[in-house]
């Protein structure tokens, strides 16, 4: 157990025998990312709760930006600490779960779930997958798994163990071998946080099933036919309601100051509030931290603005400075799902290195 706790044992592809998930949710549960197999396509989970092992899935897809990810529970009793379920979403559930079907809910406050997992959303993807080793992997892991597909970011979804180990066998501690996916696409991704329900991604459970029970969905936003590429970013996305300055070396009269890497507090001392999304300049770190720690320096008494430290364009540093460039555009920019144009220092945002 030492052993797994130190983050050094790699298993590679395994049998999912009954000893094999016990060990595979004992490293979730030590924060490691492992990869199992649902009914849909392979997928790379983490402990939903645990922000640097969320953050870790990012990395080894090596993602540009934090979509959201797909939170996986055993079953309804699992989603209610998580999710407010209507009685759409309930009827939904019972007759779907386990199975194909996402559903984008709103999340309860007091949900355990990582904030980056959601991409600092007010909703929450979720599913049973019914594939046998994930139900039993979740029973064991006794907490919510986030995962995205097992395949690098651009990429084509992994349907068998070997597609997962040639793509990400050195970012996972081990690959749960299912064999080949029953179904092969991924999940239906239903949005039941509005009025009317709406079709985000069509998978597995077709379109037509769901009419049937729900009526006429509403369109997908455009564009994101087959695969939303941050849906969150269209709407209720969490932005900090103070003005952000990015590319910032120190805070000024009134601002909060949210460092990175070293040098970062020394620059800020005049300010009230200051943070350090990671002391020793760790991306991974700085990931896990963006989300708590941009909604603490938004609640910081008496700050009028949040001063950034430069990130670095490189590894997570790209999706950071991505959700920093939206968090700091006017709401009409980051409205589009484009976002402003990257890379740069947004008009009317100072840089501090200049001269
Ligand atoms: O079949 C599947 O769904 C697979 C297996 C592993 O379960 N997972 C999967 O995850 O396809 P991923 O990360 O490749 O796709 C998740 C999709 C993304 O398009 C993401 O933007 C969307 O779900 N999503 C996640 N949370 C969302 C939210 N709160 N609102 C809207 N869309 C969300
Ligand atoms: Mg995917």
């Amino acid at each position: 157990m030492t052993e797994l706790a130190s983050g050094q044992a790699r298993y590679g592809v395994v049998a999912p025998t009954a000893a094999a998930i016990e060990a595979a949710a004992e490293l979730l549960r030590t924060g490691e990312l492992i990869a199992f197999p649902t009914e849909t396509v392979y997928g790379l989970g983490a402990d939903a709760g645990n922000e640097a092992a969320v953050a870790r899935i990012y990395a080894a897809k090596q993602r540009p930006r934090f979509n959201p990810l797909i939170m996986h529970v055993a079953d309804i009793a699992a989603a209610e600490p998580l999710v407010v379920l209507d009685a759409r979403a309930r009827s939904l559930a019972q007759r779907f779960w386990p199975g194909p079907l996402t559903l984008v809910l709103p999340r309860r406050e007091s949900a355990p779930l990582s904030l980056l997992a959601s991409a600092g959303l007010d909703t929450v993807a979720i599913r049973a997958p019914r594939n046998a080793v994930a139900q039993e992997l979740l029973r064991a892991a006794g907490r919510p798994v986030a995962a995205p597909s097992a395949n690098r970011s651009g990429r084509i979804s992994p349907t068998l163990a070997e597609h997962v180990a040639i793509e990400l066998g050195d970012q996972v501690a081990m690959v749960l071998d299912g064999g080949c996916c029953e179904i092969g696409i991924e999940s239906t991704i239903l949005d039941l946080s509005g009025d009317r329900p709406r079709l985000l991604r069509p998978g597995g459970v077709p379109e037509e099933q769901l009419e049937a029970a729900l009526g006429p969905l509403a369109s997908p936003p455009e564009e994101s036919q087959t695969a939303p590429r941050a849906p969150g970013l269209l709407r209720r996305h969490y932005a900090p309601s103070r003005p952000l300055r990015l590319n910032a070396t120190s805070a000024r009269d009134g601002e909060a100051m949210l460092g990175f890497g070293p040098q970062a507090a020394t620059g800020a001392i005049t300010s009230a509030a200051v943070l350090n999304l990671s002391q020793r300049g760790d991306l991974v770190e700085a990931a896990a931290n963006l989300f708590a720690m941009l909604r603490a320096l938004d609640q910081a008494p008496g700050c009028t603005g949040i001063a950034v430290a430069p990130i670095p364009e490189h590894g997570l540093g790209v999706a950071i400075n991505d959700r920093l460039r939206r968090a700091a555009a006017p709401a009409d920019e980051w409205n589009d799902d484009r976002g402003p144009a990257a890379p740069c220092v947004l008009p009317g945002i100072e840089d501090d290195e200049a001269p």
